[in-house]
Parts: C-alpha cells; sequence; structure tokens
C-alpha cells in the first residue's frame, strides 16, 4: 500500500523537523541560530518599548496639572441659562402649576449650591464687594499658593428671581425668570467691551468698567414691542469682573459663577416669542455653528 508508506515517510520528516539529533537543529536551526534571533528581538522590542515611553514622557512633561493644554470643546465662553429646556423652548402655563413645575425644580435644584449656609466658612469664601470690580489675581496658575478662596455670591442678589421671595420664579404670573451664566474657562479674564460702537443702542446705558454686560432682546422682527419689559438682577445685570479668573476644579474646587437673572415682566401671552440674550466684550465673540457662544436664544410661550 504505497499510501500508507508515503504518510509513514511524511510523520518522519516532521518528527526530523522539530529535532534532528544529527545536526542538533530545533525547528531546522540550531541552539546559538535561535539564540542570535532571541537577543536581536529582545533589543528591537526593547527600543520601540523605550522609544513609546519615552514619547509620553515627554508629552506628560509638556502638560500642566492645572490648565488644560488642549479646549478642543466649543470656542469660549459659553451663555447658558436655567431651566434648560428641550430644544430652549419654554411654554407653560401661568394658571396650571403642573406645566411650569419642572422648570421652577430646575431652577431649585440649581439654586441650591448658592445659599448662603454653603458659603459660610471663611477659609473657603471671601466677600469680593457688591460692585463690579477689577479681576481678583490670586497668583499665577503654577504658583503653589494651594487651593484659592472663592467669591460668595448671595441668592438674594437676584431679588424676584431667588427664588426666596416667590417660590415660582415668577412663572405663575407670567413673568418667568431666567437665570444665566457664563461657563467656567480656566484662566480667562473676559474683558469689558472698550466703546460703544458694536453695542446695539438700548445696550449701551449698561456699559460700564469691570462689567461684562448682559442684554436680551426679540430675534425676530415681527416679535418687536412683545416682548415688554425685561429686568435683570444681581450687579447691573452683568457678569463683574472680580469672579475672574477661575483657577479650575484642582485649586478652585468652591468656585461660584455670578450670575445674572432676566425676568420677563410683561411678555404678551399666548404667542411664541423668540428671545435673543447676548453678552458684549473684547475677547467674547460669536459663531454661527455655536449657538451658545455668547448668546443663546430662547422661545418663551406664556398660556393663560
Ligand atoms: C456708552 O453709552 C452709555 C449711554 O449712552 C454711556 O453712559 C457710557 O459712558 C458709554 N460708554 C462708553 C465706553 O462710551
Ligand atoms: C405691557 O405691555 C402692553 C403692550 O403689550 C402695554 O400696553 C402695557 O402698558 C405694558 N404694561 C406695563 C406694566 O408695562
Ligand atoms: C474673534 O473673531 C475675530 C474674527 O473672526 C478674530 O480675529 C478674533 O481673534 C476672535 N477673538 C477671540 C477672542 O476668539
Amino acid at each position: 500500500m504505497p499510501a500508507a508508506k508515503k504518510e509513514g515517510d511524511d510523520a518522519g520528516g516532521w518528527r526530523q523537523f522539530l529535532w534532528n539529533s544529527e545536526k542538533k537543529e530545533l525547528l531546522g536551526r540550531t541552539a546559538a541560530s535561535w539564540a542570535k534571533i532571541l537577543f536581536f528581538y529582545v533589543i528591537f522590542y526593547g527600543c520601540l518599548a523605550g522609544i513609546f515611553i519615552g514619547t509620553i514622557q515627554a508629552l506628560l512633561l509638556t502638560l500642566s496639572d492645572y490648565k488644560p493644554t488642549y479646549q478642543d470643546r466649543v470656542a469660549p465662553p459659553g451663555l447658558t441659562h436655567t431651566p434648560r429646556s428641550d430644544k430652549s423652548e419654554l411654554s407653560f402655563n401661568m394658571k396650571d402649576g403642573e406645566t411650569y413645575l419642572k422648570y421652577v425644580k430646575g431652577m431649585k435644584e440649581f439654586l441650591k449650591m448658592y445659599d448662603d449656609d454653603k458659603q459660610e466658612d471663611a477659609l473657603k469664601y471671601e466677600d469680593c464687594g457688591e460692585t463690579p470690580g477689577e479681576y481678583k489675581n490670586r497668583g499665577d496658575l503654577e504658583s503653589d499658593v494651594g487651593v484659592r478662596k472663592a467669591c460668595r455670591f448671595r441668592r438674594q442678589w437676584l431679588e424676584s428671581c431667588s427664588g426666596l421671595q416667590d417660590e415660582h420664579f415668577g412663572f405663575s404670573e407670567g413673568k418667568p425668570c431666567l437665570i444665566v451664566k457664563l461657563n467656567r474657562i480656566v484662566n480667562f479674564r473676559p474683558r469689558p467691551p472698550k466703546s460703544n460702537d458694536s453695542i446695539p443702542e438700548d445696550a449701551q446705558s449698561k456699559v460700564q468698567p469691570y462689567l461684562i454686560p448682559l442684554f436680551c432682546t426679540n430675534k425676530r422682527e415681527e416679535d418687536a414691542g412683545k416682548i415688554g419689559e425685561i429686568k435683570y438682577y444681581g450687579f447691573s445685570g452683568g457678569f463683574p469682573l472680580q469672579y475672574y479668573p477661575y483657577y479650575g476644579k484642582a485649586l478652585h474646587p468652591q468656585y461660584l459663577q455670578p450670575l445674572v437673572a432676566v425676568q420677563f415682566t410683561n411678555l404678551t401671552v399666548n404667542t411664541e416669542l423668540r428671545i435673543e440674550c447676548k453678552v458684549f466684550g473684547e475677547n467674547i465673540n460669536y459663531s454661527d455653528k455655536d449657538r451658545y457662544q455668547g448668546r443663546f436664544d430662547i422661545k418663551i410661550t406664556v398660556n393663560s
């Protein structure tokens, strides 16, 4: 049977390949040859690992513990509001508490961290004045002064929108409040507008040193005259400079952003109104791509 014989030969060839006792070869190589190959790969992978670790170390050295090197989030600064809502749309019936319950709840939740009793610790908080003032320098980011104090921000400065006097934040009277803040950016110093040129006429009276003014108005031409009076609470209706710069989460854990509350006191009812709020400053830009950069707009419908 020739086939069986052939199989036997094959098996013999295999065994000889695995271990050739004549030539003392394992898998067709001598011990010296295997040693050389092993040596080569140890060096080769050693170098690869070295390059890899070296590159990562070099990259880590360029990173700061306190300041992000790359900020790929939306170009700063974002202007955001509470209550947040789906599609930036607030719609409620002033006579039906259920319809605005979620907004009021969101605002109460957000304002909790601004409660007085959370800001008592004199080692962590300090008063920074009740009128807009200069930037509060608390040392360089990299210097080792340690954790920085935060400026207190009193909830009662938001008056009718503080939730302290009116627990419905005006919603029950058809005069809803919005709480507005600028997003935190480490080491960012917003600069107030230098002149009135680029600012809508109605907002010019708000321009003053040490303040980033916030101004809201109708977004659409056809809503002109339907928005009614808008009241601003907290620091002349803007963001005062003494709350800047922010030193980041590690160095400034207690930091509270300054707030502005906006109350729409005479909105036309049963109409969808589109309102845009904007901050103004030398280093504050707006972008067509990012609807929250330096401004936002919101649709409000008050039903009665
Ligand atoms: C901008 O205009 C307001 C009112 O018109 C005025 O009080 C203010 O001084 C002006 N500010 C600048 C920087 O021109
Ligand atoms: C509210 O707005 C209406 C016009 O939409 C106006 O007639 C009325 O005087 C305003 N009320 C107040 C208190 O400003
Ligand atoms: C704002 O935009 C202008 C032009 O688009 C640009 O030159 C400037 O650097 C921008 N400023 C900031 C702070 O991003």
